[in-house]
């Protein structure tokens, strides 16, 4: 191979640390061929994707790819983080010794990129000139030419954000390497695969997956795990799994902003995509800011939290998204968009592509049809070819789409400002079946954070695990845990703390069912608006809503209602408190914060505080 720092060089990648990085890991990796990647070779790239088969023509300018079928969705057992301090250990971080895991990674890695090339993929994590910047900067390298397409779409991609550095060092050093699929031994006792963040280092050693969630090293493992580690240990900013709204008042010519983290697959991309109700167009617009990841810091120009998403694209759930579900990403992925989509179904023939919920039945005529294993739906037995039983899907339930953000139609005209925006809310949210009204207002910050803390979700097909069973997962963080859940109370309580002006908290729930026959009680998708816009109400004094043990619930008088047409029923259910059901749930609570060593006693304080007075409304 022609030397690195040339080759680097002719590509206008001219940062010495970068130089050194790329030649330590192709020295381990030993590549082919090493190529410097900017935004501008996408066409290119696609343009021998198609060539090579690894992408597939879906469309103007829709692309289509699959992923090896036992590695389609994040991986918890098998991600963890790395440091040279134990008591960086939690409950949820899987934390590693870094020294250890760096030298497993090694010898993973050795000699396992050789045939291919290495991809240099200079990118940055945050609009461009925010004053979060230098947290920022990373170099992915890669072996596989898809991953490369789509950091193109979901990071800002390019030499020109590592050049001319103050301290060339500072960037996260990003290695995925993709393995042989083939012999991995995926969810066997001899699983090779390891997704290793080495947080006190800034260096990410991922090995064994080509999938975006475990191989886009900007998106999760920097954006969310390298992040939020270096916010707590920097003390300036908090990173979360969040999705980031504005919501303009025309009337008042006002623009709310609304930050919150759902867990995987409960609703943060659809919120964020969200059209207003029609009745309620005329008066309200929702911005898209961002669907995956926050930021969230505090400005010293008016000492309010100001929250900016990271990521250039969106890597959305392609399960149930049509026209009805959400208008907006259908736009957002129409001909000509340049959208990549990952193990939904395919026609090679008509180049259409297809997924459960994106029309209520199946394609009519099977012929041609390739399931998201690539198999033929034609060769399945008749019964299994249009059936809708789990295990027979044609798409994989976490297949999905990745669309840059300049694509999504109600993209906020300022997404790219660098301060971000100034956060008036701060939402959690969760899939529960029961008992979590849809809405409920906490103005207490400690009761905010523990609200956050003890955020619980039935389990989704976006990691592996049991579907439906219910968990616990702090903030929406649980997968993305990089230090102990003591401190990251406590970094929590010391950001927001810090703000001259609170962001109000809430708890919003959209699934709940009805006991007997099953159905959502709320029909959530654009309705979800109303629910948002009682919080700001409640937050203006313009509504006192209902007082309970856990936050202040609207009547449902005060919601705006205009145009709505979900059963009245099925609404008071949701908008009720059942002090029987929490007893149970603060019992679970308490065991669950048990598990957290150092938890800062204003949280317990608050636990102690809700207990006390849902047992006092039992009596
Ligand atoms: P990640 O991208 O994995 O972090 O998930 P996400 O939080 O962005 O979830 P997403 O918005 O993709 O939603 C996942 C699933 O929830 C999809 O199948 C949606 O159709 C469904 N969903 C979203 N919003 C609602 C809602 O308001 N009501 C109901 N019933 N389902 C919803
Ligand atoms: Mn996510
Ligand atoms: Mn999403």
């Amino acid at each position: 191979m022609e030397n690195i720092s040339t080759l680097l060089q002719e590509a206008g990648l001219n940062n010495p640390s970068v130089t050194s990085y790329v030649e330590k890991w192709a020295s381990i990796t030993q590549p082919d061929r090493i190529e410097v990647i900017s935004a501008a070779d996408d066409e290119r790239l696609v343009q021998e994707g198609l060539a090579a088969g690894e992408i597939f023509p879906a469309g103007d300018q829709l692309y289509y790819s699959r992923s090896y079928y036992k590695d389609t969705a994040r991986s918890e057992e098998r991600t963890v983080v790395a440091t040279h301090r134990p008591t960086d250990k939690g409950a949820y971080n899987n934390w590693r010794d870094a020294d250890e895991v760096t030298a497993v990674q090694v010898e993973h890695m050795r000699g396992a990129s050789r045939g291919k090339t290495m991809y240099v993929i200079p990118y940055l994590m945050a609009p461009v000139g925010s004053p979060l910047e230098k947290w920022a900067r990373g170099v992915e390298l890669t072996d596989n030419r898809t991953v490369v397409l789509h950091m193109i779409r979901m990071a800002r991609v390019g030499v020109e954000y590592l050049n001319n550095l103050d301290n060339p060092d500072e960037f996260v050093k990003a290695v995925h390497v993709t393995g042989d699929l083939e012999n991995l031994g995926q969810g066997t006792e001899d699983d090779k695969r390891l997704f290793a963040t080495v947080a006190d280092e800034r260096t990410i050693l991922h090995f064994g997956s080509s999938y975006g969630g475990n191989a886009l090293l900007g998106k999760i493992a920097h954006g969310l795990r390298q992040a939020a580690y270096d916010g707590w240990d920097s003390k300036e900013f908090l990173s979360e799994q969040f999705m980031l709204i504005g919501i303009k008042d025309k009337e008042k010519d006002h623009t709310y902003y609304i930050c919150g983290g759902f867990p995987s697959a409960s609703g943060k991309t659809n919120l964020a995509m969200m059209l207003p109700p029609d009745a309620l167009g005329d008066r309200y617009e929702v911005y898209f800011y961002g669907d995956d990841i926050v930021w969230l810091r505090v400005d010293p120009r008016d000492g309010r939290v100001y929250g900016m998403n990271p990521e250039f694209g969106a890597f959305g759930v392609a399960k149930d998204t049509n026209e009805i579900s959400n208008p907006t990403a259908i736009e957002a992925i129409k001909p000509g968009s340049r959208t990549l989509f990952t193990n939904v179904a395919y026609n090679p023939t008509t180049q259409e592509l297809w997924w459960e919920g994106r029309t209520p039945t199946h394609p009519e005529d099977v012929t041609g049809w390739l399931d998201w294993r690539g198999e033929l739906i034609s060769d399945r037995p008749a019964e299994r070819q249009r059936s809708t039983d789990k295990g027979d899907e044609w798409a994989h339930p976490n297949s999905r789409f990745t669309t840059t953000l300049a694509n999504v139609p109600n993209i906020a005209p300022d997404y790219e400002e660098p301060q971000g925006v100034p956060i008036d809310a701060i939402i959690f949210g969760g899939r529960v079946r029961d008992r979590e009204p849809l809405i409920r207002a906490i103005a207490d910050l400690a009761e905010g954070v523990y609200d956050g803390l003890t955020l619980g979700a039935e389990a989704t097909f976006a990691a592996e695990g049991k579907e439906g069973v219910l968990r616990y997962d702090p903030m929406s963080m649980r997968p993305f845990m990089s230090y102990s859940e003591g401190e990251y109370a406590r970094h929590w309580l010391r950001i927001i703390g810090a703000a001259s002006e609170q962001p109000i908290f809430a708890h919003v729930n959209w699934f709940q069912r009805d006991s007997e026959d099953g159905h959502f009680l709320w029909p959530g998708y654009r309705d979800n608006l109303r629910a948002l816009l009682w919080l700001l109400d409640f937050k203006e004094g313009r509504v006192t809503g209902t007082q309970t043990p856990v936050g202040v619930i609207p009547t449902p008088e005060e919601l705006n209602l205009e145009g709505f047409d979900g059963s009245r029923k099925d609404l008071e259910a949701i908008l009720s408190f059942d002090a029987a059901q929490w007893e149970r749930e603060c019992a679970h609570r308490e065991e669950h914060l048990a598990q957290f060593e150092g938890l800062p006693e204003e949280i317990w304080e608050a636990h102690r505080r809700v207990t006390e007075a849902v047992k006092a409304a039992r009596k």
